[in-house]
Formats: structure tokens, sequence, C-alpha cells
């Protein structure tokens, strides 16, 4: 008599992949990361304290990391900037220390990764160390190389991540960069009252990131099903969803092997317009109407364009957002919130549609080909 039992199974808890488990632990990924750092109507990383110098007197921030990692920055520049009050330039970890940047002790050096153990982000990390800027990082893994080379570390608390491709340690990562936003922007006095809003909205954002996944994921996996033959998908945002409509074509590439580029929708028109043809599936992360007027309708223009040129418009909008509807042939709807916070909520469907895509193809989408979890060579 023999007990069958699939040790890898019962590590994935009834799930059919550890991508499937990862993304449905988002909600706790963003909790656990808010967890211990919300104090009234204020953020206050603990890990940070008694080090306020790290972000006064500072006349610049850089980010730098890569894949995954280097879009949640994107979404970080937008956050510092706006609370903190300071320029944030964003910058690929292998690119950076490949030339002469201008940075020195007014610098603070932001490093993201989820291993901790990424050689090129690592290899960034010392360099600005070396030309004396001060460094942070965030990153999911205690006590990995990184954050041992930085002066700070504010943990992401996604838990462990096995699938390849990254989504839990992304949203965590947002949340982390959300904060440290805050907590910068309180320490360098430069927070207006909004700034208690959004703090008080961080606590639903768990809530509403599981909404997403109860409404959306068969909806958008029943799409990702009917397009199993797609050759090509673009994706387009504007704003924070730019950096999100680049994490969905790199979803999409990682793991169905469907060749995908993400766009910035104002971008179109300078190029990437020519790519459309009748029946080319375009995803759209449209920004809410209620944050600004303006943009929302640049974003419904653009998508004008595309849906005349024959495109098969996907539409990632707010609930109750009715502009959108008259051009897109599938709609998939988003909670409202602040616009900051709609890169946690709009990129769930798109790794759902991309870990779907690649279940329909019959591929792996744990251990995509070609790819490591950790990339510990230059
Ligand atoms: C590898 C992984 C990506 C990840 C990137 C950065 O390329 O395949 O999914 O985004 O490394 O990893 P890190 O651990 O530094 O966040």
């Amino acid at each position: 008599f023999e007990v069958s039992w699939d040790a890898a199974a019962a590590e994935k808890g009834g799930w059919s992949s550890f991508m499937a488990k990862e993304v449905a632990e988002q909600p706790e990924a963003v909790a656990n990361t808010i967890r211990g750092r919300v104090q009234g109507d204020q953020v206050v990383i603990p890990e940070l304290d008694g080090l306020d110098d790290l972000f006064t007197g500072i006349r610049r921030v850089i980010i730098t990391a890569c894949g995954t990692a280097s879009y949640a920055a994107l979404v970080g520049k937008y956050a510092i900037e706006q609370w903190a009050r300071v320029p944030v330039d964003v910058e690929l970890a292998h690119e950076f220390r490949y030339r002469d940047p201008v940075i020195g002790d007014d610098t603070l050096v932001v490093s993201i990764s989820q291993s901790g153990e990424t050689m090129d982000t690592l290899m960034a990390v010392k360099y600005a160390r070396e030309r004396g800027a001060r460094t942070l990082s965030v990153c999911n893994t205690q006590g990995a190389t990184i954050p041992r080379e930085s002066d700070a570390v504010v943990y992401t608390h996604a838990g462990p991540e096995v699938a390849v491709a990254s989504t839990k340690a992304f949203s965590a990562q947002i949340t982390a960069l959300l904060l440290l936003g805050l907590h910068m922007g309180r320490v360098r006095g430069s927070l207006d009252a909004s700034a208690a809003d959004v703090v008080a909205e961080l606590q639903e954002l768990p809530e509403k990131v599981a909404q997403v996944l109860a409404d959306e994921t068969e909806h958008v996996s029943q799409l990702a099903g009917w397009m199993a033959d797609t050759r090509s998908v673009l994706f387009l945002g504007r704003h924070v969803g730019y950096p999100i409509a680049l994490e969905g074509a790199l979803k999409l590439k990682e793991i169905s092997y469907i060749h995908a580029e993400g766009f910035a929708a104002g971008e179109l028109k300078h190029g990437p317009i020519a790519l459309i043809e009748p029946g080319q599936p375009v995803f759209v992360i449209v920004p809410s109407p209620r944050h600004s007027a303006l943009i929302h309708s640049k974003v419904v223009s653009n998508i004008q364009e595309i849906r005349a040129r024959g495109a098969r418009v996907i539409v990632v909008a707010e609930e109750g957002d009715a502009a959108v509807l008259p051009y897109a042939d599938e709609v998939i709807r988003i909670p409202l919130a602040s616009p900051l916070l709609e890169p946690l909520l709009a990129v769930v469907p798109l790794q759902i549609f991309a870990m779907a895509l690649a279940t329909a193809k019959g591929l792996d989408v744990d251990q995509p080909r070609n790819l490591a979890k950790s990339v510990t060579v230059e």
C-alpha cells in the first residue's frame, strides 16, 4: 500500500500553479505590506525610524531595478514626486552604471528587487554607494544581499514568490513605494491635506484587489481562452496606467510567448498606430474621469483612433465609466480608487489574462522557457 503524495501539488495548496496561488494572494500581500506602517492618518515606516537624514537635504531620487520591479519603480516615481516633492528618475539597473551618472550625497538611490539578489541591481547599488549616494532598498527577501549593501531597507511582505513571473511581489512593491512616498512627504513636510485621505484609503486596498479577483477572474479567463491563437497584443496606458501597460505586456511575453508591447497612449500617434490593423487586440488602461477629465478624454480619443482602424479594444476602466462603452469590445471593471492607487487594481486582470492565455496554450506558467526567477549574473 502506497500513499501517493505530490509535494509540489501540496505546496500549491490546491491551486493549479504557483502563479495562480500568488495572484490570489495579492490582497494579503498588500495588507501585510501596509501592516504596522500606518499611525492614525500618517504613514510611519518603523524601519526608517531615525533615518530622516536619508530624505532631507536630497535634491533628487533615482529608482533603479530590472524587469517587473522597474515598472513598480515607474509608479513609485509618481508617488514620490507627488508627496515628497523631489524629482525622481527611474533607471534600469544595467544601464545606470555604464555611463557617468550625476550623483552624489544629495542623491537617494532607491533599488527595488523581489529577490534582493539580482546582480545588475546589486552592482547599481554598490556603484551608487561608491559615488557617495544614499541608498535604500525595497526588497521581499529578508537578509538578501541588496538590502545588506544599502543604508536602509523597506521590506515588502508578499511572502515567498515561486512562479518566475512576478505578481504579488509587484503589488507589494507598488504598495511599499506608496508608503515610502507618504513617509518621505511627512518627513520633508511636503504633504497636503489630501494625503490623509490616501492613507485612509490604503486600508481599503486589499479589499478592492480582492473584489477585482472575484469579479473579473472568470470573465478575463474566458476572454483569454478565445484569444489563444492571437499573435500579438498591444497595451496602452497613460500616467500611472503606462507602467501597468508595460507590465501587462511583459507578463504576456514571459509566460505565453506572445509578442506584446506596452505604449504610452499619447505616443500612439508618433508611431505605434501604424501597427493597428483590423482585429489587432489592444488593452487600454483608462484612468478615472474623476481625477482628470482631460487625461480621461485623451485616452478615450486614443481608443476612438484605434477603433476606427479596426482594433479589437479591451478596456480596463473604473466602475461606472460609461464614456468607454461605445468604443470597447470588452470592458473589464475595477473599483474606484485614488489615481496613484489605481495601478494596483488595473494590473490584476492583466496578470489573469496572461496566465489564462498561457494555460490555454498548454504552457507551464510557473517555469517559462529561458527565464530564471532571479538573475544572479550580469
Ligand atoms: C528576473 C525575473 C523577473 C524579475 C527580474 C527582477 O528577470 O524573471 O520576473 O522581475 O528578474 O527580479 P528582482 O528579484 O530583482 O525583483
